[in-house]
Formats: structure tokens, C-alpha cells, sequence
């Protein structure tokens, strides 16, 4: 086990595996307990976490932007950007007051880089680096994906390697997590995200002129309408790349093949203006389905490929589902019946550690730490990337593998 006392105000020297290099960092001496703070403004949410080395969350603070964007109708980058610069500090500062701790009792800034919104991440890296220079303190970069990943460790045992299904606004990936820096990418979304869509006809069915869906994003907005549904069946979606015998989603066709459905209704019912369709919880209910049955085809057969090619033991069968689209418990609930037939454990964060957060970033940044990387001093170079893939990609090899899967039934609604 790592031992911060031993090493704590010792010059150390510490090669990490990838491009950054902690050269001679001296620990401050009053470092006893690895207390880590992490940023996330990736994307809409300007979030702070503290956490110490046990993992125990001392303080979060969390900024959502959510209803100034269900007002805009999407989310504007310019004005996210705004919103992280007003709430930056004080979001840092409530969540250093609530710790009782004093920023010496920090040992390292963690923060968000890539990928995101690239207006929101300069935000965060900018204050990082701020909080980190005035302070002496060392920073360690963050995926957000791989953050949404590690998460579910902090209250599981879960040891590497596990199968990890990463379902948000932004990305739809499914991936074998190896160790903290070692991800082997099996799938990803080849248009939009699955929340991406969520919201996009949430906000085209007009949930939010519904009281009761009107300060909730769009996502959790279906999932409600969806359980009123009274007949699920009442619309049928064709399985998305039904025919591609591979790992990667589409969400693009489900997405059309929806609004066609509303819009067909509306006209038949002589819509207008912010009225809703009459069969609104049954359309939810249908795509929720459609994105569950889409989302349980892929993961089967992932999971056939980590069997093939001996990248899970078979005594180590564990499905971690991460990201804000986790906390759907239909969607959850279906990769559940997966898990069951394939005696896999499936894990699935509490909902605030899903959604963004501050807390994944700083538990990302502890794993890193105990494993020495990634502890940079010299950060003047760090900067965001919008775009990053999670890890070494072993797409082609899922492609080549042409794996038939027997989709299992999904029983929700028998
Ligand atoms: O992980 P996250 O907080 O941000 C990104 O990294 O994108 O995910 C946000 C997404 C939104 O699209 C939101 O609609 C979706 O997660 N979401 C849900 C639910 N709660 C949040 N989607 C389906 N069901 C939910 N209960
Ligand atoms: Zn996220």
C-alpha cells in the first residue's frame, strides 16, 4: 500500500507511462493525509469535490446549468462558458469552507482536460492551474470518460480488469478497463450520445411544458413519462445495426424514426402550439425500450469478445454502467437481465456519482496517485483537448471478430 508518510517531503522522482513527467516534486510537509481536490467543468455542470485517501468524500459542491439551457433550448457554449467563470470560485471556495480544511491540507488540484466542451474545460483547467501555482500544488489531468469509469470503485470492490459501459450526454462507449491509465476501447457511438437524444426529443415533445417534467433534463423527463405509459407497445422501433456484428451504437435512426412518430400524431390529433400528443408516455416507453434492447445487444456482445479473447477472467465478471444516461433504471434494469444471463455482476454508481460530478475527478486523481500518475508540477503546457479516445482501440479486432449474438428478451413489460 502506498505510503504518503514515508514519502511525504522527500524529493521523488516518478516516470509516469504517459507524455507528463513529475520531475523532483516536493510534498509539502504538512501532507499527512492525500487530500485531493477535484474540478469538472467539462460540460454544463461546474462541479468541486474533496476527497481523502481512504476515499471518503469530505466536501462537493455542485453548480448545475441545466435549467438556464432547458430555457435555451440546448446548451449554447459561449453561454456555459459565462456561467463556469461566475461560478468557478465559488463553488471551489463553498467546497474548501465545507471540508474544514485549509488549501494546505491539499496535497494535489485535480481537473478535467479532455474531452468536452472545449469553452467549459478551459474554464476549469484555467482555474486549476490558478489554484495550483499560488498554492505550490502539483495537477492531475482527468479524462471525463475514464472518471465516469473509475467511479464506481469508490464504494465497490470492483479490481481491474471490468467491462465498462459509459452512457451520457456526450459519448456512448463500451470499453475493458485493464488498470487506471489502461482502457481498451470495444465500442463507441458512431453518431449521437444516447442523453444527446433523450434531451433532443424531450425538448421536441414539449416535456417541459409539463409542471412536473419542467426542471428536470430530458433524460430523467422520458423516464418518468415512460413509466405511465399504459401501453408500451403501442410503438415499435427496429434494433439499431441490427446487421453490423459489431460493438459500436447508433442513435441517430432511433432518434428520426421518433420524431416521425410524433409528428405523424400530432397531425393526426390537430396539435398545436405547446400542446403534447396523448400517447406521449407511450412513445417515451417505446424509445426507452428501443435504447435498452440497442444498448443490451452491444454489451453481449462485448461481452463475448472479452470471452473470446481472454481480456475479463472468467471469476472477474463485472459490468460497471457509468454516466449520467446510468441512472435510468429501465436501461439499468435491462443490462441487469444481461448480467443475469451472463453471470456477470453488474455496478452502477449512486445517481449524483453518474451525472457529473467533483467527486469522480478527485477519485480518478486518487487512483492515479497511489500508482504515481500523471503528478505534474510543470503544467504550463497542459491544455484541454476536445476530442480524446478513451484508450487503445480494439474496434477493428470487434469488427474482424464478426461475433453473431441471440439478442436476450428483455421482460420489463410481460
Ligand atoms: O454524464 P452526464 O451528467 O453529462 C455528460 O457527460 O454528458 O450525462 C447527462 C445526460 C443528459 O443527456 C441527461 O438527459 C441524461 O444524462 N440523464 C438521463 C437520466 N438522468 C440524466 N437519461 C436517462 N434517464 C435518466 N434518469
Ligand atoms: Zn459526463
Amino acid at each position: 500500500m502506498f505510503n504518503i508518510n514515508r514519502i511525504a517531503g522527500l524529493n521523488i522522482a516518478i516516470a509516469t507511462k504517459n507524455r507528463y513527467l513529475l520531475q523532483n516534486i516536493i510534498l509539502p510537509k504538512n501532507v499527512y493525509s492525500t487530500n485531493i481536490l477535484g474540478i469538472e467543468t467539462s460540460c454544463d455542470d461546474t462541479a468541486c469535490a474533496i476527497i481523502n485517501d481512504n476515499g471518503d468524500i469530505l466536501s462537493e459542491t455542485l453548480y448545475s446549468q441545466n435549467l438556464i439551457h432547458l430555457r435555451n433550448g440546448g446548451i449554447i457554449p459561449d453561454v456555459a462558458q459565462d456561467l463556469h467563470r461566475t461560478y468557478i470560485e465559488p463553488v471551489v471556495a463553498e467546497t474548501i469552507k465545507n471540508s474544514k480544511l485549509s488549501i494546505n491540507n491539499i496535497a494535489v488540484i485535480a481537473v478535467t482536460v479532455k474531452p468536452g466542451l472545449p469553452l467549459s474545460l478551459a474554464v476549469g483547467l484555467k482555474y486549476a492551474k490558478h489554484l495550483a501555482r499560488t498554492y505550490n500544488k502539483p495537477i492531475i489531468p482527468i479524462h471525463h470518460m475514464q472518471a465516469h469509469a473509475l467511479i464506481a470503485r469508490i464504494n465497490n470492490n470492483i479490481s481491474f480488469p471490468f467491462l465498462a459501459l459509459l452512457i451520457s450526454g456526450g459519448h456512448c462507449l463500451i470499453a475493458v478497463v485493464q488498470d487506471v491509465n489502461d482502457f481498451q476501447l470495444l465500442g463507441e457511438s458512431m453518431d449521437s450520445a444516447p442523453g444527446e437524444v433523450l434531451d433532443k426529443v424531450a425538448r421536441r415533445m414539449k416535456l417541459k411544458n409539463v409542471s412536473e417534467y419542467s426542471k428536470i433534463c430530458g433524460g430523467q423527463a422520458i423516464e418518468l413519462a415512460a413509466s405511465k405509459s399504459t401501453n408500451p407497445f403501442l410503438f415499435k422501433f427496429p434494433l439499431p445495426l441490427a446487421d453490423y456484428k459489431d460493438c459500436n451504437f447508433s442513435f441517430n435512426g432511433l432518434k428520426t424514426s421518433v420524431l416521425s412518430k410524433l409528428y405523424k400524431k400530432e397531425k393526426e390529433h390537430n396539435i398545436i402550439a405547446d400542446a403534447l400528443i396523448p400517447e406521449t408516455n407511450d412513445l417515451c416507453a417505446a424509445m426507452l425500450t428501443a435504447i435498452s434492447k440497442h444498448l443490451v445487444h452491444r454489451t453481449q456482445r462485448a461481452m463475448m469478445f472479452c470471452q473470446q479473447n481472454n481480456l475479463i477472467p472468467h471469476y472477474k465478471k463485472q459490468l460497471v454502467v457509468s454516466g449520467g444516461v446510468a441512472c435510468n433504471n429501465f436501461i439499468y434494469n435491462s443490462l441487469k437481465m444481461l448480467c443475469d444471463q451472463t453471470e456477470y455482476s453488474i455496478y452502477r454508481p449512486p445517481p449524483k456519482l453518474c451525472t457529473d460530478n467533483g467527486v469522480m475527478i478527485a477519485w480518478n486523481a486518487l487512483e492515479k496517485w497511489k500508482k504515481h500518475l500523471d503528478i505534474i508540477t510543470n503544467y504550463n503546457t497542459l491544455d484541454i483537448e476536445a476530442n480524446s479516445p478513451l484508450g487503445e482501440s480494439l474496434i477493428e479486432n470487434v469488427i474482424k471478430a464478426k461475433i453473431p449474438i441471440k439478442v436476450i428478451k428483455l421482460t420489463h413489460n410481460k
